[in-house]
């Protein structure tokens, strides 16, 4: 049976950006639909949207796109409604949209205040006003899967941007957030933090604001890279994506996934195992799940275990 088989879920940030290959969000947006999800394709870029719904309905599979800019949280409020119009319920929240150089991110020394807003607004603010309004209707429902997608940024010391940085790592502290706070309700909320991706967001986007080729961008990155020394691909956020929205994560709640470059269904299981194994606080953790909440200590820890497994 489809992984997904019965259940609906909202993909905000569905399109991609110009340039090669898959993105993260089109790639989640097509597996969710594989497994059977019918999948809301919600992008500012409505052709994107539609691009991607082409791709889903080629295959066979069920997908309506919606334009909405998530720094417009009427917006968001109309794809929530949207979804609910159609199929009466939202089982999976997927939050994709992210920016790093082309919301005008910088060093902390050169950001500007226009910058840092416009980065906080796509990334943090419209994680944050989408599950406003998906929240009591999950709530209502006793169940749904909340996915927002962070990043490694988030923890990593020496970023050199301060915008994508501070978001990412504010999401991670609002998905523990509402993970805690609707676990009562059989809502679960878990992140995922990327690691190096070859994405057109990306790779194309760093490529266009520094003036090189790709080739040069890609091969930089994949050199830091420890496993296979490859970046991962739009399908591995995907996967781990995929696991979250389903059942099988039925008891995981308030985790981050760190660097879904090297996540299989297996290697998330070590991890939420090693998550534990690192000391959660269990008297602190939602009832719904044994994974805990991640706090940031614990999720060095598991990073750095992570690597000595890889
Ligand atoms: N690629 C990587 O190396 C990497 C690493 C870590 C985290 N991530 C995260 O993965 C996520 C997305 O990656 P991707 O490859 O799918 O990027 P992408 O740019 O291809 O997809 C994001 C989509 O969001 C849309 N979007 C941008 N601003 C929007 C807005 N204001 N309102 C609505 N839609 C908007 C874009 O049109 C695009 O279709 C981001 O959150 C990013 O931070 C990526």
């Amino acid at each position: 049976m489809p992984r997904l088989a019965g259940k609906t879920a909202i993909v905000v940030g569905a399109g991609q950006s110009p340039g090669e290959g898959m993105g993260n969000g089109r790639a989640t947006a097509l597996l969710f639909a594989r497994e059977g999800a019918k999948v809301l394709a919600v992008d500012h870029r409505m052709e994107s949207a539609q691009e991607t719904t082409a791709l889903v309905t080629r295959e066979g599979g069920t997908c309506v796109p919606f334009a909405a800019d998530v720094t417009k949280e009427a917006a968001l409020k109309a794809a929530v409604a949207e979804a609910m119009k159609l199929w009466s319920r939202i089982d999976v929240l997927h939050n994709n949209v992210g920016v790093s150089l082309a919301g005008g991110d910088a060093s902390p020394t050169e950001i500007t205040e226009e910058a840092f807003d416009r980065v906080n607004a796509i990334n943090l603010r419209g994680t944050i006003m989408a599950c406003k309004h998906v929240i009591p209707i999950m709530r209502k429902q006793q169940s749904g899967s909340i996915i927002n997608i962070s990043s490694v940024a988030a923890l990593s010391a020496n970023y050199p941007t301060v915008a994508y940085k501070t978001t990412k790592a504010g999401m991670i502290a609002f998905t523990e957030q509402i993970a805690c706070q609707n676990a009562e309700y059989g809502v679960r909320a878990n992140a995922i933090l990327p690691g190096l991706m070859n994405t057109p967001m990306a790779v194309d986007t760093r490529a266009r604001e520094w003036g090189k080729p790709r080739a040069e961008v890609e091969a930089a990155r994949n050199a830091r890279v420890p496993l296979r020394k490859r970046m991962g691909t739009g399908w591995d956020v995907a996967y781990a994506a995929l696991f979250l929205a389903s059942d099988e994560a039925n008891f995981i709640t308030g985790i981050g996934l760190l660097r879904a470059i090297v996540c299989s269904v297996r290697a998330l299981i070590q991890m939420v195992s090693m998550y534990e194994i690192t000391g959660t606080p269990y008297d602190q953790a939602p009832s719904l799940g044994r994974a805990g909440v991640l706090q940031s200590g614990n999720a060095r820890r598991m990073e750095e275990a992570l690597w000595i497994s890889g």
